[in-house]
């Protein structure tokens, strides 16, 4: 296993929501062009994990070391660390989040002008060629609420890759969407995969998750039952795991 290629390591998370604890002991690594699918039910503490990945939310206690730069929750982590660990690690997040009254090229702009102080000129060529490789060259002009649900996704897939990450997160990419928009982000996330970006996708859907999957993380009231990888669908470790996979 090469250091180098290691992207994500998290130690020991402890996550509590005033007195009620929602992750025990969480730990598990990632490595570039993996993509570790989250699997769990309602309320086992997926998207509290997924939001950790980027500092959306601070865990009690534990370490995290992503894309070089290591947190320990022990100590205070600040703004500013949670701003600079976004710039290398996106979020697709479900409601997509798009800004309604920007065009798509605009939305695309924004952050990269701003947060990495690239000219309007380059930021424009780098949106028109990230929205010819997801099938949307033809959206650049478009308002958000005139797209479909799917379009809306992938352009809120490529906002965050104007950012060049070194991590992507998706919180439940596939929600609302339809079988044939599916396969097109199941496409999307093995393409980024191969571009050796990390992804980690939190989902209910176990087929998408299999489609997707080089390891996947299985969690139940906030512990880790089962942890391996994409072998673990066919032959699973644990009877939680297995009974998940049965219903
Ligand atoms: N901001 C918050 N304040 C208090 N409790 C919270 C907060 N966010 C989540 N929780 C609680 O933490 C637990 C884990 O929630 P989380 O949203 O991480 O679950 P999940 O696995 O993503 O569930 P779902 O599949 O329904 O999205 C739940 O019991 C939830 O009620
Ligand atoms: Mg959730």
């Amino acid at each position: 296993m090469q250091y180098e290629s290691m992207t994500i390591q998290i130690n020991a998370i402890n996550k509590f929501y005033g007195s009620t604890q929602v992750l025990h002991d969480v730990s598990f690594e990632c490595q570039s062009g993996d993509t570790l699918v989250l699997l769990g039910p309602s309320g086992a503490g997926k998207s509290s994990l997924l939001r950790i990945l980027n500092l959306l939310e601070l865990p009690d206690s534990g370490s995290l070391n992503v894309a070089g730069t290591t947190y320990d929750f022990n100590h205070n982590i600040s703004e500013k660390d949670g701003l600079s660990l976004r710039k290398k690690v996106g979020m697709v997040f479900q409601q997509y989040n798009l800004w309604p009254h920007m065009s798509v090229l605009d939305n695309l702009i924004e952050a990269p002008i701003k947060v990495l102080g690239i000219t309007k000129e380059m930021a424009k060529q780098e949106a028109i060629a990230i929205l010819t490789q997801l099938q949307l060259e033809d959206k650049a002009d478009a308002w958000p609420l005139q797209l479909s649900g799917g379009q809306q996704q992938r352009v809120a897939i490529a906002r965050a890759l104007m950012m060049k990450p070194d991590v992507l997160l998706f919180d439940e990419p596939t929600a609302a969407l339809d079988p044939e928009i599916t396969t097109q982000i199941v496409n999307i996330i093995k393409e980024l995969s191969r571009t050796g970006i990390t992804q980690v996708v939190v989902t209910h859907e176990v087929d998408f998750a299999k489609k997707i999957a080089s390891h996947l993380l299985y969690l139940e009231k906030g512990y880790v039952v089962e942890y391996g990888d994409k072998s673990s669908f066919t032959s699973p470790k644990t009877d939680a795991f297995k009974h998940y996979l049965q219903h």
